[in-house]
């Protein structure tokens, strides 16, 4: 492992840098983006793919190992793969990543992996059709579902598909997502709904907590716990106790909150560095670039902004305020 030069106050260090290349989806998930009058950025105010690269080299020489490629979705902004090139070309980058809704991705499996991709997250929160629609608002499913059989094709290893668990919406099909991953080997992640929607609908009443989950799983399949791969591992992980494949993954930001062994620094689309997903600031590097910073400087304003992230969400605080950004704004 290279030296970590990126460390906050509270002893963690970043290895892990989120970069959102778009704000725009061609999905309308309820709990992320709105469903009319969205002011997309600008072209000028996007990051370009080599001022993408350069943060990332960046980053990189600062001691960042992971790179995962977000939106918005990632696969609707233009040559995706020409940015895949030239980051896996980056020396130190152990891991390259790309959360995607998976619509289209039976075209684009193949390209993406030949652009040096190392593996896919999936977001797909509903097995049923009309389901599926009513929370993205697309017709979607059997687009999604080629999609993730086009990646196994491809030769990526199987994918982890996150599904965001809503009471009263999909929480009862958290089974037959278990019996997916049992039937294709996926990893399924099942996440804590977090208060970052658009519509400031959230409610704790919406909220199945990832205990929950693990029950109504266990009711149909028993579980085995894995051990962490890392310290920084969002999920708590489990193996089926009969040796099927697949694996089930409880991601719970709410009721077990997990900022402590944070590693995370995020970079939106319009080139603001974010310490966590519920700052109240950006920390704008886009404007440090344009204006012919060197990479020294720019660097040293890295290092200065992982100072300024927070110990950890307030979500549970009783004067909780929810960002203004919603997650196609930030990037997951
Ligand atoms: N709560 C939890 N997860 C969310 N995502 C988007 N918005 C929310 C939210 N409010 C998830 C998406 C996607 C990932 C990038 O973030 O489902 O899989
Ligand atoms: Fe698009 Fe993903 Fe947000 Fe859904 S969750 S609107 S697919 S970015």
């Amino acid at each position: 492992m290279t030296e970590g030069l990126l460390k906050d106050k509270f002893g963690r260090t970043i290895r892990d840098l989120r970069i959102s290349v778009t704000d725009r989806c061609n999905f309308r998930c309820f709990y992320c983006i709105p469903d009319e009058d969205i002011v997309w950025k600008r072209r000028q105010e996007m990051l370009t793919y080599e001022e993408i690269i350069l943060i990332a080299e960046i980053a990189v020489g600062l001691g960042v190992e992971k790179l995962r490629l977000t939106g918005g979705e990632p696969l609707v902004r233009r040559d995706i793969e020409y940015l895949i090139e030239n980051l896996a070309r980056i020396p130190g980058v152990h891991d390259l990543a790309l959360t995607t809704n998976a619509d289209g991705l039976d075209k684009r499996a193949a390209s993406l992996r030949a652009a040096g991709l190392h593996r896919l997250t999936i977001s797909l929160d509903s097995l049923k059709p009309e389901t599926f629609k009513e929370i993205t608002r697309r017709d979607a499913l059997q687009s999604v579902l080629d999609g993730i059989e086009a990646a196994m094709q491809a030769g990526f290893p199987p994918p982890k598909i996150n599904c965001v668990v809503i009471r009263g919406l999909n929480d009862m099909e958290v089974a037959d997502f278990a019996d997916f991953a049992r039937a294709t080997g996926i990893s399924m992640r099942f996440i804590e709904y977090m208060p970052l929607d658009n519509g400031h609908q959230w409610d704790r009443k919406l909220l199945v907590g990832g205990r929950e989950v693990l029950e109504r799983i266990q009711e149909r399949h028993a579980l085995v716990p894995l051990q962490r791969d890392a310290p920084s591992e969002t999920a708590l992980r489990y193996t089926f106790a009969d040796g099927s494949p697949g694996e089930i993954g409880i991601i719970a930001p709410v009721t077990q909150p997990f900022c402590g062994a944070c590693s995370r620094l995020r970079l939106t689309a319009d080139g603001n560095l974010r310490t966590c997903l519920f700052s109240m600031v950006d920390h704008n590097i886009r404007d440090r670039i344009r204006r012919g910073d060197t990479r020294d400087q720019v660097a040293d304003f890295m290092i200065g902004t992982v100072l300024k992230k927070e110990e950890g969400h307030r979500i549970n605080e009783p004067d909780f305020v929810q960002p203004p950004r919603t997650m196609s704004f930030i990037g997951g």
